[in-house]
């Protein structure tokens, strides 16, 4: 028998059982879009193995929110993850996932998880990051892939990865956008024609922001009322937040400095969609 004393050495032990291969895994809730196609072509490209789960998480969502309206066709996102040769589709139930009489819960404490969407949508992180262990348990990714769209719920999972020495790396990759600059979403589709074109106010208002900052504008509080006048002007958009914050720490700065984050939420419709940019 041998005794295993330090974390590095167990994580070495148990790669070396996971026959030689690198795993690599992308999490969703399927509807799969390009955002969702640049992470596995990513992962195909860095990994040897692919494994996507399509799991709409009935946890991360409020009541009220749209558990039961999230667009599903696991048809179609099969035949997407073919074409880009994923190895394994996970898609499990959610009787599978939370069987009667489930009672663990994950949360990350703290700022990173109280603010922005945190503070808009109380209990969806803990349903996030709930969900992700028992993901990152089931199939031990080596390499994990998420996308800058969730940028917050980024941050948190790599903090719970590092708190819990979950022994997966976890890899950001860019926002992927329309032709016109929305941000790619699931919920997109929930749009009728009107609502999609005001829809790109939440892009236009940050690309505003990124030209106002370079143009020497450096105090938040102006920066944020003049993208809320900005939104404004669009009658379908309505804000619920709009904030400039340290990217690692996610605490509100007063005066811009490069690599700071505008993050905002706003309803288009009874839509509600997030988007943010680096500075
Ligand atoms: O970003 C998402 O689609 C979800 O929050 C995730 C990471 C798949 C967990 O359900």
């Amino acid at each position: 028998m041998r005794l295993i004393r330090k974390i590095d050495e167990m994580r070495k032990y148990v790669r070396e059982r996971k026959n030689k291969k690198l795993i690599g895994f992308v999490p969703t809730m399927g509807y799969l879009h390009e955002g969702h196609l640049s992470l596995i072509r990513k992962a195909r490209r860095e990994c040897d193995e692919v494994i996507v789960s399509i799991f709409v998480n009935p946890t991360q969502f409020g009541r009220g929110e749209d558990y039961h309206s999230y667009p599903r066709d696991l048809k179609r996102d099969i035949a997407l993850s073919e074409k880009e040769k994923v190895d394994v589709i996970f898609a499990p139930s959610v009787e599978e996932m939370y069987p009667e009489g489930y009672s663990t819960f994950v949360q990350v404490e703290g700022r990173l998880s109280s603010v922005l969407e945190g503070a808009s949508r109380p209990g969806h992180f803990r349903g996030v990051c709930t969900v992700l262990v028992k993901l990152f348990n089931i199939i031990n990714p080596d390499i994990s892939f998420f996308g800058e769209k969730d940028f917050q719920q980024a941050l948190i999972v790599k903090k719970m990865v590092e708190d819990l020495n979950i022994d997966t790396r976890i890899v950001l990759l860019p926002t992927v956008r329309e032709e016109d600059g929305l941000a790619m979403s699931s919920r997109n589709s929930y749009f009728n024609e009107e609502e999609r074109k005001a829809a790109i106010i939440l892009y236009r208002s940050l690309k505003k922001a990124k030209e106002w900052i370079d143009q020497g504008e450096r105090n938040s509080s102006r920066i944020i009322q003049k993208m809320k006048d900005f939104i404004a002007k669009e009658p379908l958009a309505r804000i619920d937040y709009i904030a400039i914050v340290d990217s690692k720490s996610l605490e509100e700065v007063e005066q811009v400095e490069r690599g700071n984050l505008i993050a905002l939420a706003v309803y288009i419709g009874k839509v509600r969609l997030i988007d943010n940019m680096r500075v």
